[in-house]
């Protein structure tokens, strides 16, 4: 049995250059200025809109509260579609707003949204689509686009997982009325915690840029015209973004050809995720489908002998989650939820190493068909 210096984790959080990162963070401390839009967090909105090509980028503490004000921003109520194969944010930050979510299923092998499924739940209480582009993988975004235009409703992306992420030229986060990043320490680009709000939209962003700040539309007079919340991110953590996001090429080359390698060992005996045409993908995810779930269930046990971890990643279906009403029983959601695994996928994963983890997928598999 190999033995490893660390557990092997599904991901890893990128580790800046210490020098660059202590630079920002020294700076930090001497100013004294640790929150409240800072020249850190102000430099990183700006570079981010640059990095993405987008008009605004809204710095906000993490995706979930950036979601939040997403909503309350384009006013959503009563009900918004969305899908039951995500992590349990997008749907329960939808329930923790007074709205009630009306899951769609997804397509079998992209696990974004069916658009015919979505236009199938849509009535007058709809008011707003909340599709997640999974594991970076774009949702159907045209004819998303068009049904929002149709039924005039607004269309909010949970892209939490899309940094790095270009569809037809352009980034993924520049797609709907608004798209929403996360910048967890697990995700590709990383300010510890974090996340944003990305629009094209000039009309909201002042709204928005207020929600994050307890509804404060104007710091020196304090004049407050709006609800709000506290969902600012600090010096700290945008000194972190600043460091990372230097890295980012050499983050998605390394992670694209971790992925190239599992690939190549593996896809003739798993099925991989279909990455719709015309995007340049970002590698961060690397899911892939078993036969059924015990075959998951024996080679997850037999991986974490081994010291190494994958995740059953996004399980189970939100569909069949005690407090989330569904009349949705969303058969696609719930055999992809029971036969998926992600892969540990991050800088530092050592070629050997995934050459070692397809080795134990491979024999654990023909094992079970003895
Ligand atoms: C699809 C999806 N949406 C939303 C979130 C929430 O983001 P955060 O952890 O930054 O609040 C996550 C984060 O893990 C996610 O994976």
């Amino acid at each position: 049995m190999k033995q490893f210096n660390e557990p092997i984790y599904v991901t890893r959080p990128y580790k800046p250059q210490k020098e660059k990162l202590f630079k920002y963070l020294e700076q930090v401390l001497d100013s004294r200025y640790y929150t409240n839009f800072g020249p850190l967090h102000n430099l990183l909105e700006e570079r981010l809109r640059q990095y993405l090509g987008v008009k605004h980028v809204i710095l906000t503490a993490n995706g979930t509260l950036a979601l939040q004000i997403a909503y309350k921003a384009l006013n959503v109520k009563k009900k918004a579609i969305s899908t039951p194969f995500t992590f349990i944010a997008t749907v329960s930050s939808l329930i923790w707003e007074g709205i009630e979510p009306v899951l769609a299923d997804i397509d079998p092998h992209t696990f974004t949204l069916d658009p015919d499924k979505i236009e199938k739940n849509i009535d007058s209480d709809v008011t707003a689509i909340v599709p997640v582009h999974v594991f970076g993988n774009p949702a159907p975004v045209e004819e998303i686009e068009y049904l929002g235009k149709e039924y005039s409703i607004p269309i909010i992306y949970d892209a939490a997982h899309t940094f790095g992420v270009n569809y037809r030229g352009k980034s993924l986060s520049s797609y709907g009325n608004i798209s929403i990043l996360s910048f967890h320490a697990t995700k590709l680009f990383n300010t510890l915690e974090g996340g944003a709000i990305v629009t094209n939209n000039d009309s909201i962003v002042d709204t928005v840029k207020a929600m994050r700040n307890f509804g404060i539309t104007d710091s020196q007079t304090g004049e407050i015209k709006t609800i709000g919340i506290n969902a600012k991110m600090n010096e700290f953590e945008a000194a972190m973004g600043l460091a990372v996001l230097d890295d980012m090429e050499y983050i998605i080359s390394t992670l694209r050809k971790n992925y190239n390698i599992y690939k190549e060992l593996l896809s003739d005996y798993l099925e991989f995720q279909v990455i719709r045409d015309h995007t340049d993908y970002n590698y961060m995810y690397v899911p892939v489908l078993f036969p059924d779930e015990e075959s998951v269930m024996r080679v997850k046990n037999e991986l974490n002998k081994h010291d190494i971890y994958p995740r059953r990643y996004f399980y189970p279906s939100l569909d069949t989650i005690s407090f989330i009403k569904s009349l949705c029983k969303c058969e696609i959601s719930r055999r992809i939820a029971s036969t998926i695994l992600c892969l540990p996928n991050y800088v530092g994963l050592e070629e050997d190493t995934i050459v070692y983890i397809s080795d134990i997928i491979k024999n654990t598999l023909k094992d079970i068909k003895k």
